[in-house]
């Protein structure tokens, strides 16, 4: 299956040492299916895979909740969202590599014992349907999907693909159920958890297409293969969507460990004023920091990079994000809902001379009020751009001769 989204290239050759390397179609699953399905959580569990989707979860230990649940009902949900800005890698995986996701699902369903399985993904995305809709009749024809798969007597499991509306909230995996089940889509609190009480209350593992697509390669090549790459922290390899200022942008996939400055070097980015790791969600590094790097233990992304040069204003990109966050709030919790327009305010007084020290101290108090009041992760990660941008602000303003500037932190 190759989809070519009319507007959107992917970039045309690619080589890494994970994901896009060479696999046999079919090779995971028929690894997984010669071993009892404890196994294969216990082979996830060892090759330290951590969820791709951004927050990092421990794949093999999610697994593991869910295959503990004593019910006769459960389900393997594919985050197919994607709707972090600047991430597009799993677009490529949507596209090009949909037998190998689709394949870590069925994995999936076999290490926990679940008989359905939904794609939920991104309204943006419908034009990928169809094409995923062959694929699953391909597999369900080749007896990967329906009963008894790969002649394993009793393993029934089959695949659907959910088209969301093109909200960010549904990215985030509560929300997500919600949606799936027909509601709005708004975050639940937590406890319980999906892996006890997920879809219609039943367990539900949601992993992202990116994690799926890797659980194919560690079932085919082994949990010790799969960590003698990256750092001893961070195993595997991560798909980068590399975007904004730059000669070379696009999807590509690099060990953990990798640098900024490395990066910077493999898209061609020159004159780089910062970059933006991990969306609007994520944080702004400066160049002082570029030898910082690409791992759970230091700078941790779902994949999104957006490079920013000498001439782009922190301040106009913060605004932005802001801008993207108050239209994308759910609205249920207070922090997040009356929190991030006062965020917007403070940066148009910023920008304009009008802040002060004593309010932008207010502003930071809430900040981190947000971050650790807000329901989910979309309150209590929106105020971390402002955060690191602000003394970097601060000190440009210092330097420049621009007198209403310079009161901008002082006043
Ligand atoms: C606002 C918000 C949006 C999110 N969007 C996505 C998304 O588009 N894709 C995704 O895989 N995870 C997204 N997540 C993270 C999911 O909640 C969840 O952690 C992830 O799907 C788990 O899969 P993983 O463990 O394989 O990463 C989002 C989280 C939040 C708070």
């Amino acid at each position: 299956m190759n989809v070519k989204d009319k507007k959107i290239e992917n970039t045309p050759k690619r080589q890494g040492l994970v994901i896009f390397s060479e696999i046999e179609k079919g090779a995971g699953l028929e690894g997984a299916l010669k071993i009892k399905s404890e196994q294969v959580v216990a082979e996830i569990s060892a090759s330290n895979l951590k969820g791709r989707g951004g927050a990092g979860f421990p794949t093999g230990l999610k697994w593991k909740f869910a295959a503990q649940e004593k019910d006769e009902q459960k389900y393997v949900v594919c985050n197919a969202d994607e709707g972090e800005p600047g991430t597009f890698k799993d677009r490529v995986l949507l596209s090009e590599y949909a037998p190998l996701f689709l394949e870590g699902m069925i994995i999936a369903a076999y290490a926990i014992g679940a008989a359905q399985g939904f794609v939920y993904l991104r309204g943006e995305y419908k034009s990928f349907v169809p094409a995923l809709e062959d694929e699953l009749k391909e597999m369900r024809k080749n007896s990967l999907l329906g009963e008894n798969i790969g002649g394993k007597k009793g393993f029934n499991f089959d695949i659907e693909v959910r088209l969301g509306a093109g909200a960010y909230i549904c990215g985030e995996e509560t929300a997500l159920i919600e949606s799936l089940e027909g509601n709005r889509g708004e975050p639940r609190n937590r406890p319980p958890f999906p892996v006890n009480t997920g879809y219609n209350g039943h367990p539900t593992i949601v992993n992202n297409v990116e994690t799926f697509a890797a659980v194919v390669h560690i079932a085919a090549k082994g949990a010790d293969w799969f960590k003698a790459i990256g750092t001893e922290k961070s195993a595997g390899t991560k798909l980068l969507s590399i975007s904004g200022d730059c000669g070379k942008p696009g999807v590509y996939e690099a060990a953990y460990g990798i640098s900024i400055k490395e990066i910077l070097k493999m898209a061609d980015a020159k004159n780089v004023k910062a970059v933006q790791v991990g969306g609007a969600s994520g944080i702004c590094v400066p160049k002082s920091q570029f030898s910082r790097t690409i791992a759970y233990e230091d700078l941790s992304t779902g994949g999104s990079i957006i490079i920013f040069g000498q001439k782009r204003n922190l301040l106009d990109v913060v605004e932005n994000f802001l801008e993207f966050f108050e239209e994308e709030s759910c609205g249920q919790c207070t922090p997040c809902r009356e929190g991030i327009p006062v965020l917007i305010e403070a940066v148009k007084m910023l920008k304009k001379g009008e802040c002060g020290k004593e309010y932008l101290k207010d502003i930071l108090s809430l900040c981190e009020t947000m971050q650790l009041a807000s329901k989910c992760g979309l309150g209590q990660s929106c105020p971390n751009t402002f955060i690191s941008i602000i003394d970097d602000v601060k000190q440009e303003y210092a330097l420049s001769k621009d007198s209403k500037q310079e009161k901008a932190f002082n006043g």
